[in-house]
């Protein structure tokens, strides 16, 4: 089976190109990756000379490029996660994330679909989306598979648009899809420009730890090998036409979670305790800040038997020693343009 992978060199896929190219070596596994700033194959070293696999680098915005490597290596399936992927990004670039995130994923439906016209039977494409499409929630409830779609940021409002169109190429030419809201991911090889490994690099060099408004904001929390063990789970025996949601049961209040990052690296650090939690700064509220996410993954926990496998203490713990024990993957990621970013992104908060 040959099995195209978008955005590989990201946080998430590189745990799934990892989890796919050591568990299956006799699929042959492609990463299409264009090695935006949050593509790095620093992320895939470990498995970059392995038999069966093999990178591309490529965008997908470019139609005619994909249509050569889909004609070139004839690929069964596709799971595909390359997107533009950060929230406040989205605030400032809007159209960046209509051009990867909308256009991109059309074009690979389109290269897909043509490809696959004559024989629908033996292929998946399966599409990586967010919770962040629900919307967001008050004190009470969940997202189910069910719940109506209500994106609030331009990030959100892209991944929604591009479910859209996977749902619409399975009614309309019954291409055969998949589709999971996941929710939000942590651990090893994540940019920091997301909040926890934000917060651990800044922590790490005893710099301010931005929180945004009041921290009240409520996100649920998945170690990223459990997504991508839900992932496999649902690539190979998920049904063909369903979503499904995956979720941490994990639930925290951005400042609570900060606080106990803070106590977490305090203690592997050797600083006195509460030391770290002087760094915490509340800083300008994002724009159109979604209040809280919480998933319901109940349907993908019966019908396939998927369960988180680390606690988030655990999680966190391991997710704070990589950082610590990878300096170097930190210090390159957060050179060059990242300065920049940080400057921009807060200067003024
Ligand atoms: P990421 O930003 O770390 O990685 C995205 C990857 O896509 C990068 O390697 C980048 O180089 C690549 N890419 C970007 N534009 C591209 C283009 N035009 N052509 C080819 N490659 C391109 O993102 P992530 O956090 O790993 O997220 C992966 C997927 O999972 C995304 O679709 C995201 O919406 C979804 N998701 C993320 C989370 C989360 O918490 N991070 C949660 C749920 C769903
Ligand atoms: P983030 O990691 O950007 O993920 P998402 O916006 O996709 O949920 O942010 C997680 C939460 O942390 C969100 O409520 C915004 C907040 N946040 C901060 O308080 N400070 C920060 O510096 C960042 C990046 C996020």
């Amino acid at each position: 089976m040959k099995i195209l992978i978008t955005g590989g060199a990201g946080f998430i896929g590189s745990h799934v190109v990892r989890l796919f190219v050591n568990k299956y070596p006799s699929y042959q596994i492609f990463n299409l990756d264009k090695l935006t700033y949050a593509g790095n194959l620093a992320n895939l070293s470990d498995i970059e000379n392995k038999e069966n696999y093999t990178f591309l680098k490529g965008d997908i915005v470019d139609a005619a490029y994909l249509e050569d490597i889909f004609t070139n290596y004839q690929f069964d399936s596709v799971i595909h996660l390359a997107a533009e992927s950060h929230v406040d990004r989205s605030i400032t670039d809007p159209l960046s994330f209509v051009n990867t995130n909308v256009i991109g994923t059309v074009n690979l439906l389109n290269a897909a679909r043509k490809l696959w016209k004559d024989d629908m039977q033996n292929h998946v494409f399966y599409h990586i989306s967010t919770d962040e499409v629900y919307g967001s929630l008050g004190a009470e409830g969940f997202f189910t598979e069910e719940t109506a779609y209500d994106p609030r940021s331009p990030y959100s409002a892209s991944k929604a648009s591009s479910d859209h169109f996977v749902r619409a190429y399975y009614h309309t030419y019954g291409l055969p899809v998949k589709v999971s809201n996941c929710s939000n991911n942590y651990g090893p090889n994540h940019f920091p420009e997301k909040l926890i490994p934000l917060a651990i690099y800044n922590i790490k060099n005893e710099r301010s730890v931005p929180v945004y408004g009041k921290g009240e904001n409520i996100r649920d929390w998945l170690y990223v090998l459990d997504h991508a063990r839900a992932i496999d789970d649902i690539f190979h025996r998920g049904q063909v036409g369903e979503t499904y949601n995956i979720g941490g049961i994990n639930e925290w209040k951005n400042i609570d979670l900060i606080e106990l990052l803070c106590d977490v690296m305090d203690e592997k650090l050797g600083r006195p305790a509460g030391q770290s939690r002087k760094l915490i700064t509340f800083v300008k509220d994002r724009a159109g800040h979604d209040m809280r996410y919480a998933i319901d993954s109940s349907k993908l926990m019966e019908e396939l038997g998927w369960k988180p496998s680390v606690t988030f203490e655990q999680g966190l713990s391991k997710t704070v020693d990589w950082y610590l024990e990878n300096e170097e993957w930190l210090e390159n990621v957060t050179s060059g343009n990242y300065k920049s970013y940080y400057e921009q992104q807060y200067e003024n908060r």
